[in-house]
């Protein structure tokens, strides 16, 4: 039987990355505009911290004006807010990004809401979240993971995703809903299953493609997933590895990958596939609202 394809999410990102940093130093020449994002990080949750660097980076590299607001834990709702609104009336700033979660002190859905949609570069404001679903994904900001799913599957399928079966495994308001609405805009035949469905394995056994984003390390099973299928996967789950000796921990999916390598078409490995999607398609994002803000 021969193995399945891997999708190496990595050197696409990186060739999206290197398209957004050509049109970012294009933007610049031709109106003068540097796209700016500002990314907020509330506390010191050390997987937050990591993610916040990397946007970071990735922001600079791709030649964007990029702001870090480290915040204590205890700040308080009204001061984060306060920043949010400071940074809605910037005129550098074209992107903000509240990296989540926030400490239990503030109320999320606050402090999303305050951000400008034509700032929304996590895609998570209601009025994004209405144009996608909505269909009018041209005007929306969609949110970063589920567009770089989007990505991956389109250069592994190319035109073909229309009436094909599609199961989006977790119900998130971050990855499971908007990733269901992109490809029933795509035709897909769409169906959302989660930890209630029943006889999960048989449902996602009929996918054409699985796209997986539960948060828990390989529970989808291999032999779940149906021969020659695409499989995305979004878990980025760290487990330990006791047989590699003390404290040694390794990230692994939502998918059993080595047993589902013997009946997918095509899988993204983890880490390496969906992760750097994440950030390039955040830089995607940036420039399209500086773009947008320019008019
Ligand atoms: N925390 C986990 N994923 C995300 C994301 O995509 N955006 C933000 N802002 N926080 C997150």
């Amino acid at each position: 039987m021969p193995e399945a394809q891997i999708i190496d999410g990595k050197a696409i990102a990186e060739t999206v990355r290197e398209e957004i940093t050509r049109r970012a130093a294009a933007l610049l020449e031709t109106s003068g505009v540097r796209p700016g994002l500002a990314v907020v990080l509330v506390g010191e949750d050390p997987a937050s911290q990591v993610y916040v660097r990397n946007k970071d980076r990735a922001a600079e590299a791709c030649g964007f004006h990029s702001l870090k607001h480290t915040l204590p834990a205890e700040t308080s709702e009204a001061d984060v807010l306060s920043l949010v609104d400071k940074l809605n009336n910037d005129p550098d700033i074209h992107g903000i990004l509240v990296q989540l979660p926030l400490p239990g002190h503030i109320d999320e859905s606050k402090v999303l809401r305050l951000i400008r949609p034509e700032k929304d570069v996590d895609g998570f404001h209601p009025v994004n979240v209405g144009l996608l679903t909505a269909g009018e994904r041209a005007s929306a900001l969609v949110p970063c993971t589920p567009a770089g799913c989007l990505v991956l599957l389109k250069r592994t399928l190319g035109d073909t995703l229309a009436g094909q079966n599609a199961v989006v495994v977790g119900r998130s308001n971050i990855v499971g809903k908007p990733m269901a609405s992109l490809l029933l805009q795509e035709s897909c035949t769409v169906t959302i299953a989660h930890s209630r469905t029943r006889n999960l394995p048989d449902v996602v056994r009929a996918a054409d493609i699985v796209v997986a984003a539960v948060g828990r390390p390989q529970i989808i099973g291999g032999d779940w997933i149906g021969q020659g299928a695409t499989v995305i996967d979004v878990g980025i789950n760290r487990i330990p590895a006791p047989e590699r000796g003390e404290g040694k921990s390794r990230l692994v999916g939502d998918v059993a990958f080595e047993e589902a390598l013997e009946h997918a078409g095509a899988i993204t490995p983890v880490p390496g596939g969906v992760g750097p999607m994440t950030i390039a398609m955040l830089m995607v994002n940036t420039l399209t609202a500086a773009r947008r803000l320019l008019n």
